[in-house]
């Protein structure tokens, strides 16, 4: 992947640090948005002695704030104006329902929202690049839910687990809108595709939720794979060459299969789309069609 930019949300830990790690191996340039300076200097440095590419870059954000998402995207378009790869892996899991600066449900906005923004406003880096590759990190949990349009900050029925799939469902209906849009504006460089890790050994049910869920993400996490292993699918789709021109799936186990019915609903990406944008605030010269 030598000349080639990887931007990956998420890297200090778990799934997003083993995409990473995977990647610089490859030789690509990543750039890893990070919450924490600290923690994402840290996974810098490692990744950088692990793999010895000293292309490895951190970008700080917390990504649940819109603010800090606009930016960070500013800071990337103006160091490295073409853009490979972009890897939306950040995500987040709460079992108390938490609202964002801009009042959005925290995991509506860092797990769907973000990755909707960051699209939009990377896009002319995407487009500047031969092939460029737009990925979301999704979750089969996307089979238990249905988007709760008119509330979808589940206010009066929040549960952890409802907000986590119903984020997760958004990924999909974006990835394939996204696709659907990108090929009616002629836009064909650029592929849009979700992946599903599989159940991953990750600290992600610990950090924000009640202890009960903790210690249900413990036990359930044990029948896991490693992070390594998590991010073998994620590495596949930014790297390999066998995708090239495929777009608009949800790969799991680095093959493509089904998604859920639900995800497939047109109306339901169109609207979801449309919302997002007004959530967002996405400007007409912004608009990616
Ligand atoms: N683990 C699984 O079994 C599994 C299964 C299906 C899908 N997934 C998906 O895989 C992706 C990676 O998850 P993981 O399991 O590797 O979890 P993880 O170890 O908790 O990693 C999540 C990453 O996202 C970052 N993040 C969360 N909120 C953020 C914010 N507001 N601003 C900036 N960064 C933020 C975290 O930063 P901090 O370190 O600062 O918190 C961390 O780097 C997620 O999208 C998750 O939904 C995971």
């Amino acid at each position: 992947m030598h000349g080639m930019t990887c931007i990956v949300t998420g890297a200090n830990t778990g799934i997003g640090y083993e995409t990473a790690l995977g990647l610089a191996h490859l030789g690509a340039r990543v750039i890893l948005v990070c919450r924490t300076p600290e923690k994402g200097k840290d996974a810098c440095i490692r990744i950088a002695k692990a793999s010895g590419n000293p292309e490895i870059h951190v970008v700080s954000a917390d990504l649940s704030s819109q603010k800090e998402v606009r930016k960070a995207a500013q800071t990337i378009l103006s160091r490295w104006s073409r853009i490979d790869v972009l890897l939306n892996n950040a995500g987040t899991w709460l079992s108390k329902q938490t609202l964002t600066e801009d009042g959005i449900e925290m995991q509506f906005a860092v797990n769907h929202l973000t990755p909707f923004l960051l699209t939009h406003l990377l896009m002319p880096g995407l487009k500047a690049a031969p092939e460029g590759r737009v990925l979301v990190v999704g979750s089969d949990s996307h089979f238990q839910t249905k988007m709760h349009f008119g509330n979808l900050n589940l206010d009066r029925k929040y549960h952890g687990l409802r907000a986590y799939a119903q984020s997760k469902l958004a990924n999909c209906l974006f990835i394939y809108e996204l696709d659907r849009k990108l090929k009616a504006a002629g836009i064909t460089n650029v592929t849009a595709n979700c992946i599903q890790p599989g159940l991953v050994k990750t600290d992600i049910g610990i950090k924000h939720t009640a202890s009960i869920h903790a210690l249900a993400w413990k036990i359930r996490r044990s029948g896991g794979v490693s992070p390594a292993e998590g991010a073998e699918t994620s590495i596949y789709l930014a790297s390999s060459e066998e995708v090239i021109g495929k777009s608009g799936l949800y790969w799991d186990k680095c093959a493509p299969k089904k998604s859920s019915k639900r995800s497939y609903k047109e109306d339901d990406a169109r609207r979801l789309w449309e919302e997002s944008e007004a959530l967002c605030g996405i400007r007409d010269d912004e608009k990616i069609l």
